[in-house]
């Protein structure tokens, strides 16, 4: 892991893997649509890890077109490109039935159409290259899905089934791809995060997936307790018991 792209860098977990990929040796490129908060975060790696490259790009995931030649840009900046983190993303409360379908369409443009524009543009570099490293990182929100964030599980359980299904697709070309299920992490995702059950600090949540990327994980659960036995038996919890966790 030398040279890594990382969607959604400008906070959150995706800062946070900015910081795990740089203490690691890897020069990074930072991407999402917050230009300051990106040139904050490259300015502080520079300063730390004077011997490797940090470049910020302002990048819409929803404009999907875009993200080909973001990342070809970001290959030619960083001298060469291993490693793609599709990252972004953003949740939104919307009572079903609330007439607001646009809130429901932007989640679902930035979780599951930015994010399989984000693999789709790596994968081109990537079979070019003769291979590469693609982290997608989807929610345990596959298959536990919030009432009230229905739009969220949806387009969470469509980026699990589309990573898992495109990894099948690129192995042949030595493209590997990890997805991530987290569970609760504190993040600026939705406010209050510090209060649900067994969450964990964006740091911790990084490291886990970074070590599952680089030891070939295809998934990884984070962190593993207790969301590896929440998902196996989520089919089998009562609606009731879930309405009531997310009251
Ligand atoms: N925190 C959790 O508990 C949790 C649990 C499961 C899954 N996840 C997933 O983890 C990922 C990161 O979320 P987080 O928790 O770190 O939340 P966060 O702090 O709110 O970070 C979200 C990141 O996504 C970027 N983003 C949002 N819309 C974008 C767009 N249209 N184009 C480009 N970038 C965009 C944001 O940057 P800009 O606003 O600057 O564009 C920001 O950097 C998301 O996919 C989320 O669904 C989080």
């Amino acid at each position: 892991m030398k040279a890594v792209a990382i969607t959604g860098a400008s906070s959150g977990i995706g800062e946070a893997l900015a910081r795990e990929c740089a203490r690691r040796g890897a020069s990074v490129a930072l991407l999402a649509r917050r230009a300051d908060r990106l040139e904050a975060l490259a300015g502080e790696l520079r300063q730390q890890y004077p011997d490797q490259r940090f470049s910020t790009r302002s990048l819409d995931v929803t404009e999907r077109t875009a993200l080909a030649p973001a990342l070809e840009a970001v290959r030619a900046e960083l001298g060469d490109l291993d490693t793609v983190m599709a990252n972004a993303g953003l949740t939104a409360v919307n009572r079903t039935g609330a007439g607001d379908p646009a809130r429901d369409e932007q989640v679902t443009a930035v979780n599951l159409l930015g994010g399989m524009a984000t693999v789709d543009a790596a994968a081109r570099i990537f079979r070019e290259r003769g291979g590469g490293r693609i982290l997608g990182v989807s929610s345990i929100a596959a298959f536990l899905g919030i009432p009230g964030s229905a739009a969220y599980s949806a387009s969470k359980a469509g980026f699990t089934r589309y990573l898992h299904t495109v990894g099948m697709e690129l192995g042949k070309h030595n493209i590997h791809i990890t997805t991530a299920h987290p569970g609760f992490i504190k993040t600026e995702l939705a406010p209050g995060m510090e209060k649900y059950p067994f969450v964990i600090s964006a740091d911790k949540g990084a490291r886990i997936m970074v070590q599952a990327l680089l030891r070939g994980k295809k998934d990884v659960t984070v962190p593993a307790w207790p969301w590896a036995l929440v998902r196996r038996v989520a089919p089998l919890v009562p609606d009731a018991l879930v309405m009531r966790a997310f009251r």
